[in-house]
C-alpha cells in the first residue's frame, strides 16, 4: 500500500461534506463548538509548525529534549524490527529521532487529518530515509484506519500533548483503539502534558506574537473558503484560558460585536461577547497519567520528565 488511503479529489469532497456537518452542527448546538481537528487545514498545520518555535510555548522544546535524551532506552524497550506507527504526526519532527534510534526499523506510518501537510512530510521523509517503507494515512485517528501489515512489534506514538486535546472518556476510547490496532505486543510512547504554574500555562496559548490567535482565527478562513461563510476576521479574536478545576485549557473564538454570518446558506447570530469552543488542552498529573493508561488496556513500564517537570513521556506496554 503506497501514499494516502483515498484518492484526492475523492478525499477532499468527503473531508469537506464531513466539515461541513460538524460545522452547521457545531454552531447550532448551545453551547457551540467546533471540534478540534478542523483546525488542521494547511495553513492551521503550518501555523501549529510556529507555534512550536514560540519561547512561550515551552511544550515542545521540553518534550523534543527528554527524547532526544531517551531515544536510546526508547529503542533499546522496543526492539529490533518493529514498525512505528504515529498518530497525529505533524511534521514527524520528533519523530525523527525515534527513527534514528530504533534498531532495524521496517516501516513508519504516520497517521495525520491533514492531507496535504502529511503528504509533504511523507516525502520529505523518504527523501531523507531512503531506506525507511513510508506509509502515510490520511485519516482521524478515533476511527478506523487500514491494519498495518507488519511482522513485528508495533510501536505507536503520540506526542505533542495532543491527547490532551481529547476529553478524559475521548483519550481512554482513543487508547483502547490504539491498543487493539497496536496488538498484545504493541507498545505506546505518549507525550503529556504536565499540571504547572497556571501564568505559565495561560502564556503559552497566549503568545506576544499571536501565532496562537492566528492559529484559532484560521478555522474562521477555513470556513470562508471551503464552506463560503462569510466571517469578518476583524470581529472575532482568540481566547484561551486555563480552568484549574478541570485542569485544561480552554480555547475559543469570541464575537467582538452582535453580528451575522452565513455559513454554507446558513444564517448564525452571534450576540457581542458570544463564544465559539474550539479546542482543550488538558494537563495532567502522575496519578492522572496512571489511571488514564490503565484505562486504555496499557501499563507504564517508564515514566520520564525533564527537571521542572513540565512534560512527561511515557512508554505504555499493552496490559
Ligand atoms: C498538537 S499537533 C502535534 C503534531 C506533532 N505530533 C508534534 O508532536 O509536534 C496535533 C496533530 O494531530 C493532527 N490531528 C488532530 N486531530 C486529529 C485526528 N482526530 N485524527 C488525525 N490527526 C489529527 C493534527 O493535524 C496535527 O498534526
Amino acid at each position: 500500500m503506497n501514499g494516502s488511503v483515498l484518492p484526492l479529489d475523492y478525499a477532499e469532497t468527503a473531508d469537506r461534506d464531513e466539515f461541513r456537518r460538524a460545522v452547521i452542527a457545531g454552531l447550532s448546538a448551545r453551547p457551540r463548538a467546533i471540534p478540534a481537528k478542523f483546525l488542521y487545514d494547511a495553513r492551521g498545520s503550518a501555523l501549529f509548525d510556529e507555534i512550536c518555535e514560540l519561547p512561550e510555548y515551552y511544550l515542545t522544546r521540553t518534550e523534543t529534549m527528554i527524547l532526544s535524551q531517551r531515544a536510546g532506552e526508547i529503542g533499546r524497550r522496543a526492539g529490533p524490527g518493529c514498525a512505528l506507527v504515529e498518530f497525529g504526526s505533524g511534521s514527524s519532527v520528533k519523530s525523527r529521532l525515534l527513527i534514528e534510534a530504533l534498531p532495524d526499523l521496517a516501516l513508519y506510518a504516520p497517521i495525520d487529518i491533514s492531507r496535504a501537510h502529511l503528504d509533504a512530510t511523507a516525502a520529505r521523509l523518504r527523501r531523507d530515509y531512503p531506506w525507511l517503507q513510508v506509509l502515510p494515512v490520511c485519516a482521524d485517528f478515533m476511527g478506523p484506519v487500514p491494519p498495518i501489515v507488519h511482522d513485528g512489534r508495533l510501536l505507536g506514538f503520540f506526542p505533542g500533548s495532543t491527547i490532551g486535546n481529547l476529553e478524559p472518556p475521548e483519550a481512554t476510547a482513543f487508547l483502547r483503539h490504539a491498543r487493539r490496532l497496536l496488538g498484545n505486543d504493541g507498545a505506546l510512547v505518549l507525550g503529556v502534558d504536565l499540571r504547572k504554574d497556571p501564568q505559565r500555562l495561560h502564556d503559552a496559548y497566549n503568545d506576544k506574537a499571536g501565532v496562537t490567535a492566528a492559529f484559532t482565527l484560521n478555522l474562521l478562513r477555513r470556513m470562508n473558503r471551503e464552506l463560503h461563510a462569510t466571517f469578518d476576521l476583524s470581529g472575532f479574536a482568540h481566547e484561551a484560558s486555563y480552568n484549574p478545576v478541570d485542569g485544561r485549557i480552554e480555547i475559543y473564538f469570541r464575537s467582538l460585536r452582535d453580528q451575522s454570518v452565513t455559513v454554507a446558506g446558513q444564517r448564525f447570530d452571534f450576540a457581542a461577547g458570544e463564544r465559539v469552543h474550539t479546542e482543550y488542552s488538558y494537563k495532567y498529573d502522575t496519578s492522572g497519567i496512571a489511571a488514564l493508561a490503565k484505562s486504555g488496556g496499557f501499563r507504564i513500564a517508564e515514566t520520564w520528565t525533564d527537571p521542572d517537570r513540565l512534560f512527561a513521556v511515557t512508554y505504555l506496554e499493552a496490559a
